[in-house]
Formats: structure tokens, sequence, C-alpha cells
């Protein structure tokens, strides 16, 4: 919407239409600032400036920003005038801020005549919730994870992994899901987050810090263990892994990275574990957008203060601090997607081939997303197939 623009020579229906349009296109940053500026023109109250206000809360929280709207939600669902659409937006307000059962009680109130709010409560109440995050980049590393799975499947007792940086548990749900789907073995797994604000320079505010603080990611990791195959054990660990780390025993047949991304932090894990792994065990971990030897590493340590920053590859961005403490400690090292992979032998490591693997299906995420998954995988020709 142009700057120009004023009461009366706007359409304000058209451009409310025009602006819901872009939220439902997913361009949440373009569509809030339409919305910012058609409040600009409705000064006076009334219908349009109600409906103005109330788009632009459904924005916020479908870019991720719930906390700052739910009271607002609330408000609307409570009052005299409530209808079924704003119970339904509370409720989704509620979930992703991981108040699934409150959610889930609020859809049931209008069950009986929207079937859109039964499709909810069956979502939330039969398998795991990630909003916005469910193969946010590259989906393809799932079916890579789930490679390396494959590759542990013989051997005896149930599969040891350790994960640090576990979110509101997608990767987690992927290791456990792949290796009820290609093994025959269980798994305990170890997840390792801090749950809590970041306080890292250089992280920015986006949708997952802003989770992170609201403490919405820490209660949806809980809520999503409710999915998690049976052969699944899960032990949360609630800390920095720094902390973590150095009071566990091992050893590990997997020890995944993905929590902080800053250089000295990836370093340190990177150290950490390598007294955790078995003898053959898997050192790997995600966000190696590029590696070291592709890069200029003067531009790069200069940028060891920064979680990411752009780049001309083919994912516009790159993780500095993966790319260094990485190519240090290994050089190059096998590599599919972002997702980096290294086997423990004796007191060094080997790259891990995944070609002839088989790799797994992320069912529980969005149709879009599993049909890029399969297009990528085909298109790389490395894994046998998927299941
Ligand atoms: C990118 S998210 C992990 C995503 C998750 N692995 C997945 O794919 O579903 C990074 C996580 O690392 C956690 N984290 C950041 N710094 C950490 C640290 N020093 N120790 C442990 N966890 C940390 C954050 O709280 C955040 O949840």
């Amino acid at each position: 919407m142009s700057a120009s623009l004023s009461p009366t020579d706007v359409d304000i229906e058209t451009a409310l239409d025009a602006t819901l349009r872009q939220a439902e296109a997913g361009n949440f940053a373009a569509a809030e600032q339409s919305c910012i500026a058609l409040l600009g023109l409705l000064s006076q109250d009334g219908p349009q400036r109600d409906g103005a206000i109330y788009l632009l809360a459904m924005i916020r929280r479908d870019m991720g920003r719930p906390e700052e709207v739910v009271a607002f939600f609330k408000q609307a669902a409570e009052s005299a005038g409530a209808t079924a659409f704003h119970i339904m937006n509370y409720a989704d307000c509620l979930a992703r801020l991981g108040y699934v059962d409150e959610a889930t009680r609020q859809y049931r109130r209008v069950s009986d005549s929207e079937p859109d709010a039964g499709r909810e409560i069956e979502n939330l109440t039969t398998r795991p919730f990630f909003p916005a995050f469910a193969g946010a980049h590259q989906p393809a590393r799932q079916a890579y994870m789930a490679a390396a799975i494959h590759r542990k499947r013989q051997g005896d007792g149930p599969l040891r992994i350790l994960e640090i940086g576990s979110y509101i548990g997608a990767s987690a749900f992927s290791w456990t899901s792949a290796a009820a789907a290609l093994t025959e073995r269980g798994t305990i797994i170890h997840c390792v987050d801090k749950w809590a604000a970041y306080d890292a320079p250089g992280v920015g505010t986006d949708a997952l810090t802003l989770s992170l603080a609201s403490g919405a990611a820490g209660r949806l990791f809980q809520h999503n263990l409710r999915f998690f195959p049976p052969q699944a054990t899960i032990e949360r660990f609630e800390g920095t892994s720094s902390a973590i780390m150095p009071t566990l025993t091992g050893p590990y047949d997997l020890i995944y990275l993905d929590g902080s991304h800053l250089y000295d932090d990836v370093r340190s894990d990177l150290r950490m574990s390598q007294p955790l792994l078995a003898e053959g065990g898997f050192l790997c971990g995600d966000d190696l957008e590029r590696q070291l030897a592709d890069c200029d590493e003067a531009s790069l340590r200069a940028s060891i203060a920064h979680d990411i920053i752009p780049d001309s590859g083919p994912d516009q961005f790159l993780h500095p601090g993966v790319t260094l403490a990485v190519g240090e400690m290994f050089g190059p090292v096998s590599a599919y997607r972002g997702f980096w992979i290294m086997e423990k032998r004796g007191n060094g490591f080997r790259p891990v081939s995944l070609t002839g693997a088989t790799g797994w299906l992320p069912r529980h995420w969005p149709d879009q997303q599993q049909t890029r998954v399969a297009a990528d995988i085909q298109a790389d020709g490395i894994l046998a197939g998927l299941v």
C-alpha cells in the first residue's frame, strides 16, 4: 500500500482483502505493514477499523508472535458477541503458545457447528504439533538424518542418541520415528535444550527465539512427547550443553548438534561430544550450508559474533560458527543438504556415505513439505528410497 493513500482515494474493503491475501500467501511482514498503513487511514471507530485491528492480530499470531496477541483474542472470544470465528482464532493462538489442552477445550465449544474445529481437535490430539517450523528450510535433511539411522540398524539393544538443541521436538521425533520405521531397535534419546530466552549476541528475535522466551517451545516439546513411537524412551535435560554434557556418561551411537550455532559454542559442543561417542558412533549436526574450504575464512572469522549471515549460495544464508568450527575440527566432512555427519574411528573420524541407505518421509509434516522432500531426495539420487 502506498504512503500517499487516504480514506478518500482508497477502497478500504479491497485493501483489507488484499492484505488478507498477502497474509494467506505467507507474506506476513508485508501484510503487517499494509495493515498498519490501513489503520493509519481508519482513525474513526467502526467495523472497518475493528476488522483491520483483528486482521493485524491474526497476522502477528501467524508470523510467530502469539504471545503479543493472545490477550486480545481471549477478550474477543469471551465477549458477548463472540462467534465461532473468534473462538477458533483464540484456540489457534493458545495452541501455538503450547496450551494445547486449553486450545482443544476451546475448539470443542464450537465443534458441533464448525467442521474445521473438529479437524483441529483431531490434529492436536493425534499427532505432534510443530507450528510454523516443520521443514522450515531444507526439509530433505530429515530424510538424510533417517538414512543415518538406517546405517545403524544392525546392533544390539536400543540406539542411544544425544541431541543438543531439541526446541519443540521435531528432530527428536524424526530420529525416533526413523528408528521405529527403519530398524528393529528401540531408541533412548537424551534431549538437551535451555528452553529459555537466548541471551547470546547475534541471535535475532524471530519466531523461534520468541517462542523460547515465552515458554511456548518448552510446553510444545512436552506436548509432542505424547506422540513419539512407543519404542522410544525420551529423557529431557534442561540447561545449556556446556552445563549438561559433562554430566552425561554415554556412550552414544549418535550425537546430533543443533543447539547454539555460535562459533565458541559449536567448538565446545564438538569437543565435549567426542568422549561421549561409542566407537563407530556418528557425530552429526545441522546447518552446514557451506564447508570451510568453500569460504573466505577471514570474512567468516569477522562474522563469528553472528548466528547467521547472508550468503550468495543456494540457501542464501550460512551459519559462520558451524562452518568454521566443523571445518577446523574435521576439514571437509560428509554433508547432505546441510546435514553433516562423521563416524568415530579410533582417535579420529571418517566420512559417512549414505549412498544406498533408506530414508524416511516426515509424514507428520504438511503435504507440500513431504512432496518437496521426495522431490529433493529423488533429484539427489543418493538414497535407495524413502519409507
Ligand atoms: C534450531 S533450534 C533446534 C531445532 C531442533 N533440533 C529441530 O530440528 O527440531 C536450536 C535450539 O538450541 C537451543 N540452544 C541454543 N543454545 C543452546 C545451548 N547453549 N545449550 C543447549 N541448547 C541450546 C535453543 O534453545 C533452541 O531450542
